[in-house]
């Protein structure tokens, strides 16, 4: 495994890390989710990302991944780098979701129970909610940390403006943010013209999420829907609809260069997006340990010459086919 340093902190986070958003809930096999997290560690990849959402049902991979971490991994805590988040609809009522104080403290409390852990390495703003003031989000976050029920904080998905506000709070408060999580892929590429350099400027490291377009950049839907494929399991996050002919035909594009660079797609799809220095870390999803070891193998060539860049930026120019 590779490690890069996080922004200006003193974390090192693999280049790699697993995400828990599906995969890990009630309605997939305990056994895989099992496998592909005590695979994970093995190779090295030692941080974890969930949320209060993660599921379905919502709550429930955090109630594995607690599950796994008390059968299996429970001596190794302090090798561990586990995330969570709150910002999205959590449970009935007022108080379920947005980004106030009462969402994000009640929230962390559950996500703790769930997962059965004392504090999370890192707990996140999920979302910028434009009906809380940005200072009341903030100071949940600094307070989480006061309390210890988190070691450092971060932001997802915050646009530019207030990502920088967010970051002065929590610089006054010397509580820096950590990692501010953007979805980011050949796909795209939004977030690295508009977010990554006042976060880097700031000292945040970057994590980059949905780095295979949710599978689109693996190839698996360049002839047809597999059925075992986040497609053909349902997913509202990921559509028949969104399988359309630009999308597809950029995806096989990227496949015949990814082969003359003897990788599989998603292999040269998530070096891309580690090819930019400033990210500390990818996080990918996967349905088996297979997936998850494929993907390693990603880190065996990471690097890429001008000629390919340019190509893959000339397929990639196409705003039908951002995802
Ligand atoms: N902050 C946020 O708001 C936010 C939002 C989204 C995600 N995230 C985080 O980012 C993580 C990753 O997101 P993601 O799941 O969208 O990532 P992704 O890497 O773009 O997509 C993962 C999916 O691609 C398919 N796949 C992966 N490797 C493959 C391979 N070698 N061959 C064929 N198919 C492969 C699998 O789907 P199949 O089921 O089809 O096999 C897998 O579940 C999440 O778990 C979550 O932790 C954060």
């Amino acid at each position: 495994m590779i490690y890069r340093r996080c922004g200006h902190s003193g974390i090192k986070l693999p280049v790699l890390s697993l995400g828990l958003w599906h995969n890990f809930g009630d309605i997939d096999s305990y056994d895989v989710a099992h496998d592909m997290v005590l695979t994970a560690f093995e190779q090295g990849i030692c941080h974890f990302d969930l949320a209060n959402n993660y599921g379905p049902p919502p709550g429930s991979a955090e109630r594995n991944f607690g599950r796994i971490l008390s059968s299996d991994l429970k001596t190794h805590r302090d090798e561990l780098f586990i995330s969570s988040k709150a910002g999205h609809d959590m449970w009935e009522g007022v108080y379920g979701t947005g980004s106030s104080r009462k969402n994000i403290i009640a929230s962390c409390d559950q996500s703790l129970l769930r997962t059965g852990l004392d504090y999370f390495d890192i707990f996140y703003s999920h979302r910028y909610d434009p009906e809380t003031p940005i200072e009341e989000t903030m100071q949940a976050l600094i307070d989480l940390v006061k309390q210890g029920k988190a070691l450092y904080v971060g932001i997802s998905k915050y646009p530019a403006d207030k990502q920088a506000e967010a970051y002065a709070i929590l610089q006054e408060a010397k509580v820096p943010c950590l990692l501010s999580q953007y979805r980011c892929s050949i796909f795209d590429q939004k977030a690295k013209h508009t977010n990554f350099e006042s976060a880097q400027q700031a000292g945040s490291g970057i994590i980059c999420f949905s780095p295979l377009a949710q599978g689109l950049l693996s190839g698996k839907y360049n002839q047809g829907i597999p059925a075992d494929s986040r497609v053909a399991k349902g997913s509202m996050f990921l559509q028949t609809s969104h399988l359309t002919q630009e999308r597809i035909e950029a995806a096989k594009k990227l496949d015949e260069l990814a082969q003359k660079r003897h990788q599989t797609l998603a292999q040269m799809s998530l070096a891309w997006v580690l090819n930019d220095e400033r990210v500390t870390s990818v996080i990918i999803g996967t349905s088996s340990p297979q997936q998850l070891m494929s993907n390693l193998k990603a880190l065996q060539n990471l690097s890429f010459t001008e000629e390919e860049l340019q190509i893959i930026d000339v397929i990639a120019d196409n705003p039908l086919i951002s995802f």
